[in-house]
């Protein structure tokens, strides 16, 4: 007999009404009297569990009222149906196979566990409820967006994650290096000598698949990357990951409105897949982690995203009553409490953040016609803060030639790039989401470190 998923069985429960069914699975918990017992059973299919009743008809009774909270069971049992209780059916047992024992020690109890504790049990935090709905969660967003860019007719492209470019222009990039690093070969000048590493020069992992994106915008038009991104980036808060997975979308014949039209339309289908599929992950984010979320996200369903200059959000700022920490002024960057104030007090929804002060945005940004800002956009949630990054790309060779030699990037090594506006350059925009902070926004989980399977920040690389 092959064994069938909970969440099959709870969903269709009717049909198996007096049939044998087998179910596999870890124990959650085991009570037991003289004469019979229960076990709740959690295949992993749902948050929810099997209950499983079994008495001494087993003959192994004794033994199954000792398996322990963890053990992997395989249970062979009849569906009955139970209107009058709490959940629907119950699975009564014929036959209770030990597949893995579990002793005493283990570390996931059924009891709260702080966050903290589970982070460093993350190879067992996926047995916890929590953990089952975030990474459901998590693995459904990534199919709705891969379903929306099909939709579109965008082309799905795998940008490299080795590099020997910066797209950020940050200097946040790690290192990949063959060299032994106790034994550096050095040139006549005593610098590092690259040319005998691995690639012939310096490399690194990609910071943003972006500069490769735009090369396919510029033949296929719509495209989109969608993988891992790294920043070495010395932030030890509860939004920046050292490696964190990134959809950047690349648009050729669009510009800054066209790029926000995409972003809303895109972040609106992704939250309604979520809502519609995942009714049981939802239901228990709002019951254990975020109150009112789901109000929230059905609210945005039903709105148009405000769009905000840069400047006018500085003024807003400037009238406000509210004493802020840090004093903004114009040219400065946002911090958490200014895009609060925004997202959470002033226009209490998501916000649009357009047209920005060039000192503080990316080389490739397109300039705006003042000659001071530049047509960049950040998009602003409750929660997570900046959830996207985009802009129109500078499609101008001249103007992007003198941004990046005020900015001293080196044109070696990005000629490539500029062939892009050599050669049959075109207007283009494209943006970056950052997939744990969407996690982030759609659960209300508070901590992108419980967003991604095995978190790396600054001094942690575990598992
Ligand atoms: O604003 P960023 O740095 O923009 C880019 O990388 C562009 N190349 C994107 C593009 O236009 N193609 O990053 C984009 C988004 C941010 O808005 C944020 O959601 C996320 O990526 N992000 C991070 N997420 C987690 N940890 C970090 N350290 C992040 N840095 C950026
Ligand atoms: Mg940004």
């Amino acid at each position: 007999m092959k064994a069938i998923n909970f969440k099959k069985l709870q969903n269709e429960f009717k049909s198996f009404e007096n049939k044998e069914v087998l179910l596999q699975g870890w124990i959650r918990t085991n009570r037991n009297q003289k004469e019979f017992g229960f076990i709740n059973l959690n295949d992993g299919s749902t948050v929810s569990n099997l209950q499983v009743v079994y008495d001494k008809t087993l003959n192994n009774f004794e033994d199954v009222s000792k398996y322990r909270v963890g053990c992997a069971l395989s249970v062979y049992g009849i569906v009955v149906l139970t209107p009058q209780m709490q959940q629907p059916f119950e699975l009564k047992a014929t036959k209770i196979i030990l597949e893995g024992d579990c002793p005493e020690n283990y570390p996931i109890q059924p009891k709260r566990h702080t966050k903290e504790f589970l982070r460093e049990q993350a190879h067992l935090r996926s047995r916890t409820n929590l953990f089952n709905a975030t990474f459901k969660i998590r693995s459904l967003l990534a199919y709705a967006i891969h379903n929306f860019f099909r939709e579109k007719d965008f082309l799905y492209v795998h940008t490299p994650l080795i590099t020997a470019n910066d797209a950020e222009g940050a200097g946040e990039v790690f290192q990949v290096t063959t060299l032994d690093l106790n034994k550096l070969p050095k040139d006549d000048k005593g610098n590092v000598d690259f040319s005998k590493d691995f690639f012939g020069k310096q490399a690194n992992l990609t910071v943003s698949g972006q500069l490769e994106a735009e090369t396919f915008a510029l033949a296929f038009k719509n495209v989109y990357t969608f993988g891992p991104t790294f920043r070495a980036e010395n932030s030890n808060t509860t939004r920046h990951a050292s490696e964190f997975w990134m959809i950047e979308p690349e648009m050729a014949f669009a510009d800054l409105n066209d790029d926000m039209d995409i972003i809303e339309e895109m972040v609106k289908y992704v939250v309604k897949y979520v809502l519609d599929n995942a009714k049981e992950e939802m239901m228990f984010f709002e019951k254990f982690v975020c109150p009112g979320k789901i109000k929230q996200l059905e609210e945005l369903l039903s709105s148009h995203i405000v769009r905000c200059d840069y400047e006018e959000a500085i003024k807003i700022f400037k009238n406000s009553k509210k004493k802020f920490e840090v004093d903004i002024n114009y040219g400065d960057d946002l911090t958490t409490e200014h895009e609060k104030y925004l997202t959470d007090e002033y226009f209490k929804t998501p916000v649009f953040l357009t047209n920005w002060p060039k000192e503080i945005k990316a080389f490739y940004m397109k300039l705006n016609p003042d000659g001071k800002t530049v047509a960049a956009v950040d998009l602003l949630v409750p929660g997570s803060g900046e959830l996207v990054g985009g802009s129109q790309r500078e499609e101008n060779l001249d103007l992007l030639m003198k941004r990046m030699e005020e900015l001293h990037i080196p044109q070696k090594g990005m000629e490539w790039y500029l062939d892009l506006r050599r050669f049959g350059s075109v207007y283009h925009s494209g943006f970056g989401l950052g997939f744990e902070r969407l996690i982030m926004y759609v659960t209300g989980i508070e901590n992108i470190r419980d967003s991604i399977p095995y978190p790396r920040t600054p001094r942690n690389c575990e598992f």
